[in-house]
């Protein structure tokens, strides 16, 4: 066979693109040390301001913050004004930066130093095959899954997910019983109870740290309770009318038996409504994806290795609508609606007990 010829215009785009990686990691890495100090909120109303300013604005080291000003400059992030010496934080920037709307993108970046603490569990966990147990992003995950995930529900709860099965406001409106599988902090339960006084709802997580704040969320709330309980294991006396769960079934150690139980655990006819990550089932559809490489970064990271520390599949993020759909419909449910990205990351899936 004849060797391949080195292709050096492919070898120069490959450096540029990796240039572009390195700087992206770069930024990001800057991002989160100026979250944590909360560099975004302090500029963000400043306008044109110089380093001295914005250090004395937020106590800071000023040699530090005109470092990273330095690199969010470079970035992308922060305009300047070399005249003047004098930075800003553009508008149109801050609204992916700060404040509590589902468009501040930095909860995101909150995830790499999480991750970044399991790399070594990660590293080994390729060796064994074995994954990283739920304890290993412990205390800390449930808290930035919470901060992640809370403005969300907040603006598209009713609007986008809710109401998508027809006739489901009104049921809930009437009273009828809800569980809520992989609760975490109980936010979608506490924002359930509220607004439909006449249903009651319970919440499960294996999660205690995550049950507790639930707990003391809802004090006051008559009609919501929280459970300490593996779903796999999920039995009722009394069958739900409604399941729910928000992107807590592609991690799971035996998804295939949680989506049985929960069929099992509805009533006859009843709902189970199913937020997960848009993806296809096969990679090369989610090549070209906004955020395809993050997903599958999260994966290996988190979701995956979860999954399989507990023996189970490791789906994955992106296990995708093909496998998630064949799998409500091998749990039993009759009658399973895709509707996809009912927002920017995830798909909704409305399954029917049936008979
Ligand atoms: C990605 S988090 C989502 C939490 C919450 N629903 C949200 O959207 O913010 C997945 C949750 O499922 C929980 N979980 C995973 N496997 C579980 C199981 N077998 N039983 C109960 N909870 C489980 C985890 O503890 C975690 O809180």
């Amino acid at each position: 066979m004849m060797p391949e010829e080195f292709d050096r215009a492919k070898a120069r785009a490959f450096t540029q693109l990796m240039v572009r990686h390195l700087e992206g990691a770069a930024v990001a890495l800057m991002l989160e040390v100026g979250r944590r100090v909360g560099l975004f909120e302090a500029m963000a109303p400043m306008g044109a301001a110089t380093s001295e300013e914005i250090a004395e604005k937020t106590g800071l080291s000023e040699r530090y913050v005109r470092e990273w000003l330095a690199a969010m400059v470079c970035g992308g992030v922060v305009e300047y004004a070399a005249a003047e010496r004098t930075y800003r934080l553009p508008r149109e920037h801050a609204t992916a930066l700060t404040g509590s709307s589902m468009r501040n993108l930095t909860s995101m970046v909150e995830m790499f130093p999480l991750l970044n603490r399991v790399i070594p569990d990660v590293a080994d966990a390729f060796r064994t095959g074995r994954g990283v147990p739920y304890s290993a992003y412990q205390p800390d995950f449930t808290g930035l899954m919470d901060r992640r995930s809370r403005p969300r529900y907040d603006e598209l709860l009713f609007t986008a997910y809710l109401a998508k099965p027809e006739g489901l406001m009104a049921r809930l409106e009437s009273g009828i019983r809800v569980a809520d599988v992989g609760c975490g902090t109980g936010h979608c339960i506490v924002l359930m109870a509220r607004r439909f006084p006449k249903s009651s709802f319970v919440g499960y997580d294996l999660s205690e740290s995550g049950i507790a704040s639930a707990r003391a969320a809802a004090v006051g709330l008559g009609n919501a309770s929280f459970v300490v309980r593996d779903v796999a294991e999920l039995e009722t006396s009394t069958p739900f009318d409604l399941v729910t769960a928000f992107d807590a079934i592609h991690d799971q150690a035996d998804p295939a038996g949680v989506l049985r139980r929960i069929r099992a655990a509805l009533e006859p006819g009843g709902t189970f409504l199913m937020l997960d990550v848009w993806a296809s089932s096969e990679l090369a559809e989610n090549i070209s994806a906004p955020m395809a490489s993050y997903l599958y970064a999260m994966s290996t990271m988190h979701c995956m290795s979860v999954s399989l520390a507990a023996g189970g599949p490791g789906l994955g993020t992106a296990w995708g609508h093909q496998t998630a759909m064949r799998m409500l419909r091998e749990a039993g449910f009759a009658d399973v609606q895709l509707f996809e990205r009912v927002d920017p990351a995830n798909s909704l899936y409305v399954a029917r007990r049936g008979a």
